[in-house]
């Protein structure tokens, strides 16, 4: 596994260049969801594949700016599916965006997740890695990553984040979402995942929204490149991630890029959304 964060540590010194010197416009090629790929979205890609391609215990690999997984090493033990740089429509903007990577044993299900790495480009760049030894938050300092702290949920938070378009929330979404509002909660959305979930797990709580809506009943985010990483990490930081219904490492994967609605947060702010959902499943 330290061979998997070497290669991720040393990736993401080479994207941090592609995304300050690198040409942020459009490529001609579109993703399998049907995303326009950035020349910043490939050129990471291709970044991360080089790295985990030198790794022995990388048996498959799969990213989220690719059709197919890729086999690597038949002994390997790991399998890794990745998101190399999750909200890169942001970077003309100037605002922070990141890599997210699941590490799966055996298959690529939620339930196989066993080890979480996000890479956050902002400002600073750090990278939080989820494990069975809690949830661990490093910093580039003189050109290394270095331990800042651990990272733990408050049982309550205080940050709201409602994905998606709002025109087409279901009534109940928006009835719950307004409900935190009125209790204090405040709004904080960037439109980049990456950000947007540390910024809740680093202030300490709240709620991360992406809801199935009118027009994307499954919502928008990649279970296996979004949706798994950040639930195991929310988990293991003492929170929880679920679909609206149930803990969200528990559903199906049927396609390796199959989205699924997903609430990642604090305690409360969970058990309100699981209070709200149980009515219309
Ligand atoms: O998956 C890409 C992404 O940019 C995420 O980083 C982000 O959370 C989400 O889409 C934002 O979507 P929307 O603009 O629909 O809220």
């Amino acid at each position: 596994m330290q061979d998997i964060i070497d290669a991720i540590k040393k990736a993401s010194f080479e994207i941090q260049d592609i995304i300050q010197k690198g040409d942020t416009s459009k490529s001609d090629n579109q993703n399998s969801t049907g995303d326009t790929q950035l020349k910043l979205d490939i050129q990471s890609d291709v970044v991360i594949e080089k790295a985990f391609k030198q790794i022995s215990s990388v048996k498959k690999i799969v990213s989220e700016e690719q059709e197919n997984i890729i086999d690597i090493n038949e002994d390997g033990k790991y399998l890794i599916a990745y998101d190399p740089l999750d909200g890169s429509s942001l970077v003309d903007v100037n605002l922070s965006v990141g890599s997210i990577y699941g590490i799966y044993e055996n298959d690529f299900t939620g339930a196989n997740i066993i080890a979480s790495i996000y890479v956050v480009f902002g400002p600073r760049v750090e990278m939080v890695i989820a494990n069975n030894d809690g949830v661990k938050m490093y910093r580039v300092l003189d050109g290394e990553f270095k331990y800042i702290q651990d990272i733990k949920l408050n049982e309550k938070g205080k940050l709201n984040a409602p994905g998606s378009t709002q025109q087409c929330w279901y009534p109940y979404h928006k009835e719950m979402i307004d409900r935190l509002f009125n209790e204090g909660y405040r709004l904080r959305y960037s439109g980049g995942m990456v950000p947007d979930l540390h910024q809740i797990l680093i202030k300490g709580g709240g709620l991360f929204s992406y809801p199935g809506t009118t027009d994307l009943p499954k919502g928008k985010l990649r279970q296996l490149f979004e949706v798994f990483p950040f639930a195991y990490t929310y988990k293991m930081a003492g929170g929880q991630a679920i679909n609206g219904f149930e803990d969200v490492l528990n559903i199906t994967t049927e396609h390796i890029h199959d989205t699924s609605p997903c609430f990642f947060g604090s305690n409360y702010e969970i058990n309100k959304v699981l209070e709200t959902y149980k009515n219309h499943a």
